[in-house]
C-alpha cells in the first residue's frame, strides 16, 4: 500500500473532500488544510509544541462566556479581524469604482463590547451621566452622493472614563445607546471623551500577547454602528486625535479618517443649545454610507 509522507497529507485531506457539494466551503476548507500544513512544515513544530497550542484554543474556548468573547479578542489582536474588514471594504469600493461620489466611511473593528438592545434615547439625550468629561457628538449621515439617510440607526459604545465597559462591571448597561438621526439626517448626543484603555488581559490572548512582548491598549475611541434600509451596515469608531496608542492599537483598528479632533471649550451655551457649567469637547463626524445594491 502506498503511504504518505509530510509532505502529502495536506493533499490527502482535500482529495477526500472530493463528494462536498458546498463549492465555496471546499474551497475555504481546502485552503485552510494547505495553510495550517504549509505553516507547521515551515516552523517544523514538535508534538509539545502542538500540544500547547491545543491547549491554548482551549483555554480560549473555555474563557468565553454570553459576556466574554476570547476568540473575538484572539482574531482581533492577530490582525485577522482588520484583515477581514479591509477586505469588505476593498470589495465595497470595487463595486462604487464606476460610480460618481464620495467615498464611504471607513469600517473598522466591532470588538467583544457590543451588547445587542441598548435603550433607545432621544436625540441631545446625555449617556454619559457623569462617568467623565462631557463631549457632544455631532454630525451627519449621508450615502455617497451625499444625500442625507433619515431615521437612521445609531448604536453607540464605549468605556467608562477608567476604560471599563459596562458587560466587564456587571448587568447593568450604561454609556450606550441607540439613536436615529432626524429628517435630514443629522445626529447629536452627550457622552464622554473616551480614554485609552487595555483590552482584557486576563485570559490566555493576554499571556499571549505578554509572551509576543506586546502591549494591550487602544487609543480613545468611540464605537458606532449604523444602520438604514437600502444602505450597507457600517461598524466603526471615532478615535481621539490626542490620544495615547494611536500608532500602536492592539488590535490594528486605527484608519486615519476617522482620527477626530476633540476640542475643549469653556462652561457656556453649546452648539446643541445646552448650557454646560463645566468645561467640555465637541466631537464632530460626517458618516457616508455605501448604498446596497
Ligand atoms: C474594543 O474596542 O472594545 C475592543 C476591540 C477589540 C478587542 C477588545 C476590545
Ligand atoms: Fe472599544
Amino acid at each position: 500500500m502506498p503511504q504518505l509522507e509530510a509532505s502529502d497529507f495536506a493533499q490527502a485531506v482535500v482529495a477526500r473532500m472530493a463528494d462536498c457539494s458546498d463549492d465555496r466551503f471546499k474551497q475555504i476548507m481546502a485552503s485552510l488544510v494547505k495553510h495550517a500544513h504549509a505553516f507547521i512544515r515551515e516552523v517544523d513544530l514538535s508534538p509539545d509544541e502542538w500540544m500547547a497550542g491545543i491547549q491554548f484554543l482551549t483555554a480560549t474556548g473555555q474563557k468565553c462566556d454570553e459576556r466574554r468573547q476570547e476568540f473575538i479578542l484572539l482574531s482581533d489582536t492577530l490582525g485577522v479581524s482588520m484583515l477581514v474588514v479591509a477586505l469588505e471594504q476593498a470589495r465595497g469600493a470595487r463595486a462604487l469604482a464606476d460610480q460618481p461620489g464620495e467615498k464611504p466611511t471607513e469600517a473598522t473593528v466591532q470588538g467583544p463590547f457590543f451588547w445587542p438592545g441598548a435603550p433607545k434615547r432621544e436625540l441631545g439625550d446625555d449617556i454619559g451621566e457623569g462617568h467623565g468629561e462631557p463631549t457632544l457628538y455631532h454630525g451627519r449621515v449621508t450615502d455617497t452622493f451625499g444625500k442625507p439617510v433619515a431615521h437612521c440607526e445609531l448604536d453607540v459604545w464605549s468605556g467608562d472614563d477608567e476604560g471599563f465597559y459596562d458587560m466587564q462591571k456587571g448587568d447593568q448597561m450604561q454609556l450606550r445607546a441607540q439613536f436615529r438621526t432626524d429628517a435630514q439626517g443629522n445626529y447629536r448626543f452627550w457622552s464622554i471623551k473616551p480614554s485609552f484603555y487595555p483590552v482584557p488581559g486576563d485570559g490566555p490572548v493576554g499571556a499571549m500577547l505578554e509572551k509576543m512582548g506586546r502591549h494591550l491598549n487602544r487609543p480613545g475611541h468611540m464605537h458606532m454602528m449604523l444602520k438604514a434600509p437600502g444602505h450597507a451596515r457600517l461598524v466603526t469608531h471615532l478615535f481621539v486625535k490626542d490620544s495615547p496608542y494611536l500608532e500602536s492599537d492592539a488590535v490594528f483598528g486605527v484608519r486615519n479618517s476617522l482620527v477626530v479632533e476633540f476640542p475643549k471649550h469653556q462652561p457656556g451655551r453649546a452648539p446643541d443649545g445646552r448650557e454646560m457649567t463645566k468645561p467640555y469637547y465637541t466631537a464632530k463626524y460626517d458618516f457616508r454610507l455605501v448604498p446596497s445594491a
